[in-house]
């Protein structure tokens, strides 16, 4: 991305715009998250169910917040302000506070990969004991200095990177990076599936099992298919302000849908039937990708190679998605307050690490107990309430606001850009489906 002297910028090209938007959207949503949430949800029905939120509401939300920014050329807040009138600023600062409170936790689990990567150097996570993993994971994130250190690191190499500006350097590495990673996703999906056992995950992760179908699931679908499309948040709606005039939305949301399921079910591929073939629970929850793929690396030739490649690659998707969520709070600070660029990634960085990042990193220590709200620790509730609540709902005032509120105004993107059916069919899901969906699923889980 080019930035010029009002801290705006355009993406160098339709490729590079798509790399860097499949960067924010891949990353620990579809590699950590989708695992062990289809493993806790009964595996193929929420598959299923995952897949109908992304190819409809998903997609459509994902379009709405690209063109609202396309539209305005300025982050969210504004962007809704210009375009609806003052009262819809307040969809912007549901973003602001969305990203504000992702970047809470993913910079915990961004933190892990950079432990795993160390501890896959030094090749002391080389097992196939899964009970010994499994302990192993719980020790380092029950130990609060290196959990927070970790977070720490995790946190300031996102922001040195949107401070020093070289958001594309990252893109051009995203070329070579992104390839390299799916690719190493085929080969170890591949190979998980040759262990004994395994193919009991595969059947479970594609066999659905429609007793698991609860509207618990249904918003856990819905809150992973935000999450890992990156929208909801602002985050879109910031990559369309810098979108080049030439690159079709709808091309360029497909195409970041299907890579965002593709990783999702590589993932899913690799990591559940690894669960299977060693004997954990696959409900064990957040360290399900954590404790199974050392004990694969284990079982591999050159296994300690493969150990430190995935999880630097894992790390390397979880940066470019955590850069995309850093971004709007800055965009957010620089474009209502003036200050620079500098400036404002310092202070969100340092009020996220105090505020959100430490609560986050103590949550599996002994001191959780003393920081429970609503029965989760402070980790749980911040993704439960970005994720299942506040993504699904900006995602839903997005599409609402283009659906309905400037749909006159911002319809001719559409026009041009496909058919009039399918012109139609956007218009439906954005403007009756979405809002009805949350609605349903919202009214079911107070009174339902
Ligand atoms: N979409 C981003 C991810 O999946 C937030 O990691």
């Amino acid at each position: 991305m080019t930035t010029t002297s009002d801290n705006r910028g355009t993406w160098g090209s339709k490729l590079g715009f798509i790399l860097a938007a499949s960067g924010s959207a891949v990353g620990l949503g579809a590699i950590w998250k989708f695992p062990y949430t289809a493993g806790q949800n009964g595996g193929g029905v929420f598959l299923l169910v995952y897949l109908a939120c992304v190819f409809t509401v998903g997609i459509v939300m994902m379009m709405s917040e690209m063109m609202i920014g396309r539209t305005a050329k300025k982050s969210a807040t504004s962007a809704y302000k210009e375009l609806g009138g003052k009262h819809w600023r307040l969809a912007g600062w549901i973003g602001v506070a969305c990203v504000f409170l992702i970047l809470g936790f993913y910079s915990v689990v961004g933190g892990w990969t950079i432990a795993y990567i160390v501890e896959a150097i030094q090749g002391d996570i080389l097992t196939t004991d899964g009970a010994a993993l499994e302990k192993a994971f719980g020790d380092f994130i029950g130990t609060p200095f290196s959990s927070i250190s970790y977070t720490l690191i995790f946190l300031f190499m996102t922001a040195a990177i949107v401070i020093a500006g070289v958001q594309s350097g990252i893109e051009r590495i995203c070329k070579v990076l992104m390839p390299a990673l799916f690719i190493l996703m085929i080969f170890l999906a591949a190979r998980t599936l040759t262990l004994p056992g395994a193919m009991d995950g595969l059947i479970y992760l594609v066999t659905p099992d429609w007793t698991k179908l609860t509207v618990r699931m249904v918003l856990d679908a819905l809150g992973l298919a935000v999450f890992s499309l990156s929208v909801g948040a602002g985050l879109m709606l910031a990559y369309g302000s810098y979108l080049p005039k030439e690159t079709k939305i709808v091309n360029a949301s497909l195409w970041i849908g299907f890579l965002a399921i593709l990783a999702a079910i590589l993932a899913g591929t690799m990591i559940l039937p690894a669960v299977f073939a060693f004997g954990v629970d696959p409900a064990a929850g957040p360290g399900l990708t954590f404790i199974t793929m050392p004990a694969l690396f284990a079982q591999m030739a050159g296994g300690q190679i493969f150990a430190v490649l995935f999880f630097f690659l894992l790390l390397f998707a979880a940066i470019t998605s955590s850069i995309s969520i850093l971004e709007p709070a800055v965009a957010f600070l620089i474009d209502e307050f003036g200050i620079s660029r500098k400036i404002a990634t310092f202070s969100v960085a340092t009020a996220n690490f105090v505020l959100l990042g430490i609560p986050a990193a103590l949550s599996f220590s002994p001191l959780a107990e003393h920081m429970m709200l609503f029965g989760k620790n402070p980790f749980d509730l911040m993704d439960f309430i970005a994720s299942n609540m506040l993504m699904p709902l900006g995602g839903m005032l997005a599409a609402v606001f283009v659906g309905w509120i400037v749909w006159p105004r911002i319809r001719n993107i559409l026009d041009d850009e496909c058919p009039p059916w399918c012109v139609h069919l956007f218009r439906f899901i954005a403007g009756v489906l979405s809002p009805a969906l949350i609605a349903a699923v919202t009214y079911f889980l107070i009174f339902g």
